[in-house]
Formats: C-alpha cells, sequence, structure tokens
C-alpha cells in the first residue's frame, strides 16, 4: 500500500513537485502543427501546471511563451503573428519564440528598454506534424524520431481529447493488459448491445461469446526505453506475436498499440494536477502493392469526451479506456484501492517512476532521455503490418521467446 506522500509524488506535476521535474525531462506532444495556420495562430495551452501560448510567426516558426504580455498583461493568444515573433494587440510589443521583447513601438527611438523585457519561452520542435515542447533544463535532450513520426508512403492523423483526471490513473492502465478483456469486450460489447435490434440482441450472449479471450498470463519486461507488455491468451501458443513481441509503454506516459495496418502512439500529456490531454498519433500502412496518397496536411481532430446528455462517450475503445479513467474521480485514491495479481506491471511501473524521479533528485538523466540523433527508433508491436513487410511484425518477426523478467499466471 503506498503512503500518502508516495502518492502526492506520484501524481503531483507542477513545478518544483519531484514528478514535476522528471516530466520537465521528456518532451511533450501538445499540439498537433495543422492547430496552427494563418486563421489559427495561437492557442492557449496549459502543460505541468503552467498556462502557456502556443504561436506560429509569419515565417512558420512556432513559439511557446508565457501567456501575458509584460507590458499590461494582455493576453497574447489575441496577438498578430509578424515575421519576427508575436506583437501584442494592446500596444504593439513584439516578442520573438525565445520570449525576448524586440520591439515597442510607443518607446522613444533609440530606447533599450526593450533589451530587459523578456517573457518565459520553452523550446519547441515540429515532427510528423505534432508539436513538441520542452519545459526542462539545458542542455536540451534531443527529440527522439520514433519510426511512426518517420514511416513514409504512410497516412497519419492525429486527434486529441481533454480529460478531467490525472495523468497516472490514465497511463497506469497501459500496465493493465487485463482490462481489455472486461471494459472493451463484456462491457463495450454490451454499450453495443444497445444499438442492436430485438432480434440480434435476443441471439446475443454478452457473458462468453463476445468476452474476449480470457488471459493464460501476463508479462513485463524492462528495456530501454521503458516497459514491454506481453499477453498470452488463451488458445494462443508461447511463441505467437502476442507473448514473443509484445507492445512497448514508452516511458514516461505514451503507449503503442497495433493491429493489421494501423499503429498508434496515446500520450497521456499531464496538464495540471486533475487535467489530462490525451493525445494520440495515428498511422495506416499500405496493404501490399498498395501506394498512399502523399499527404498535403495531418489532419487533427479535438474529439469531444461527452454524449448530448452528458454521459462520457463510450462507443468506441479509446472512449471507454477514457472512461474508466474518469470514473476514478478526479485523482484516484491510492490508498484505499486493492491491488490483485492481474496489477502486477502497475506497480512495475509504480516503483519505475519512484526510480526515475531519484536519478533526477540526484541530478542525472532519468531512462528514455535522448542525448544522441538517430535518424529512426523502430518499436515492436505484434501483429502489425510495418511498411515494407509482408508478414506481421516486421522487423521483430524472428524475435525470440523469452521469458519475461516479470511474468503472472492468471489461471
Ligand atoms: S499590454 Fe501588451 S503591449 Fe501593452
Ligand atoms: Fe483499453
Amino acid at each position: 500500500m503506498l503512503t500518502q506522500e508516495m502518492q502526492e509524488r506520484l501524481t503531483r506535476v507542477g513545478p518544483g513537485t519531484p514528478m514535476g521535474e522528471l516530466m520537465r525531462r521528456y518532451w511533450h506532444p501538445i499540439a498537433a502543427s495543422s492547430e496552427l495556420d494563418d486563421d489559427n495562430p495561437t492557442k492557449e495551452i496549459r502543460l505541468l501546471g503552467e498556462d502557456l501560448v502556443l504561436f506560429r510567426d509569419a515565417r512558420g516558426r512556432v513559439g511557446c511563451i508565457e501567456p501575458s504580455c509584460a507590458h499590461r498583461k494582455a493576453n497574447l493568444s489575441y496577438g498578430i503573428p509578424e515575421p519576427e515573433g508575436i506583437r501584442c494587440p494592446y500596444h504593439g510589443w513584439l516578442y520573438d519564440i525565445d520570449g525576448q521583447c524586440v520591439d515597442q513601438p510607443s518607446e522613444p527611438e533609440g530606447s533599450r528598454f526593450k533589451e530587459k523585457v523578456k517573457l518565459k519561452a520553452y523550446k519547441v520542435e515540429e515532427l510528423g506534424g505534432v508539436i513538441f515542447v520542452y519545459m526542462g533544463p539545458q542542455p536540451v535532450p534531443v527529440l527522439p524520431k520514433w519510426d511512426l513520426f518517420m514511416w513514409e508512403g504512410v497516412t497519419r492523423s492525429t486527434y486529441s481529447v481533454d480529460l478531467p483526471c490525472n495523468w497516472l490513473q490514465c497511463h497506469e492502465n497501459s500496465l493493465d493488459p487485463v482490462h481489455f478483456q472486461w471494459l472493451h469486450r463484456y462491457y463495450g460489447m454490451w454499450r453495443s448491445s444497445k444499438n442492436m435490434d430485438d432480434e440480434t440482441r435476443a441471439g446475443f450472449d454478452r457473458t462468453s461469446a463476445v468476452r474476449g479471450k480470457r488471459h493464460v498470463k501476463i508479462g513485463f519486461d524492462r528495456f530501454e526505453y521503458g516497459i514491454i507488455k506481453r499477453r498470452l491468451l488463451e488458445g494462443e501458443a508461447e511463441d505467437s506475436e502476442w507473448w514473443r513481441i509484445g507492445h512497448p509503454i514508452l516511458f514516461p506516459y505514451t503507449l503503442r498499440v497495433g493491429q493489421d495496418h494501423w499503429f498508434e502512439f496515446q500520450c497521456r500529456v499531464p496538464i495540471d494536477d486533475t487535467h489530462t490531454m490525451h493525445f494520440a498519433y495515428t498511422v495506416m500502412t499500405p496493404e501490399p502493392g498498395e501506394v498512399m496518397a502523399p499527404q498535403t496536411t495531418i489532419p487533427h481532430e479535438i474529439r469531444p469526451l461527452y454524449f448530448e446528455n452528458g454521459r462520457i462517450k463510450d462507443d468506441y475503445v479509446v472512449g471507454q479506456d477514457q472512461l474508466a479513467w474518469i470514473i476514478q474521480g478526479p485523482i484516484m485514491d491510492r490508498l484505499t484501492e486493492r491491488l490483485g495479481v492481474t496489477d502486477v506491471g502497475l506497480i512495475m511501473y509504480r516503483n519505475m517512476l519512484d526510480e526515475q524521479m531519484k536519478i533526477v533528485e540526484d541530478g542525472g538523466d532519468p531512462v528514455n532521455v535522448h542525448r544522441e540523433e538517430k535518424s529512426i527508433i523502430t518499436l515492436p508491436t505484434e501483429f502489425a503490418y510495418y511498411p515494407g513487410y509482408e508478414e506481421t511484425g516486421g522487423p521483430f518477426r524472428d524475435q525470440k521467446l523469452t521469458k519475461p523478467e516479470l511474468e503472472r499466471s492468471l489461471i
């Protein structure tokens, strides 16, 4: 059982908190590139408990600065994009992407006052149609070039949903393979049965046929970028890709999933202690011989969280996940939870978070902080078709069967 102190340590992400400091060692996907254009050159964001403004200047560069103009505190989300940066709507002070004030049109000619005015600014990079922000200390780490951002000849899209709950309960779900069988099959199919006609519903057996295959065992391995999750389902052999390959959970909060020609990163971006932005990056790979049309822009969808009647949207798989996270409360109470054998993965992950916070407290680089440029980092995902491969598993298809570092039988 956790102590109150550890619960706070694991969940709080504001400046100066242990988790906030750990999170500040990573690049965060905070918006889609397509969200900032000529019609909408700015976006108000909140990240790790700080309010900020993203803007695209007239030269196409993206900045991330504190929202209030240093002069009389007007919000720069109403600023005008110019070649040198963003100009405040109120009296025209101009800030560049580093937050430096570079023009104060009503100060006397020759005044050097502007040199003393600088807003807080964070580093921004764009990759694969995503805007990433880094809020930590120098030196700035390399933004990792994960395969999904780099593949050519594929079709990409992104979506985001704002969730009223703490990031950790969202991401602990990634370490919990068994919820698939219940939340997405038993509950999810019960939800869909409500839209069936009477005859179909009468023949529908939600307690067995559609429960989803039972989990025989679950396994977890630490690897250089986080944790690999494996599951063995009823009727599957140990050398199936489910167990041999599995799929990764990138530290600190990104799940990679995939099936057939669909791959997705699901990032649980901590907005503040009680809000999370769920940002997903979806890639469709071509069928053998298929040539996908090149994309001029990567579409982004801001998904609604609720139905019109105010209930949480649970008519799709990620919606069901989001429902499960939200109904645990704004910050779920880990002091009174009762963990079972299916929760070994999330215990491993909590221990890893604590260990990595200590590494930061001791002045080190935590896991999955990158200091060297690599042209592409390819990640394992079971039963998915990588570009250029005719079989599932891609470059991992011949990976040998090994015993997981942490394994639990569920039968
Ligand atoms: S408040 Fe921004 S220039 Fe005056
Ligand atoms: Fe799920």
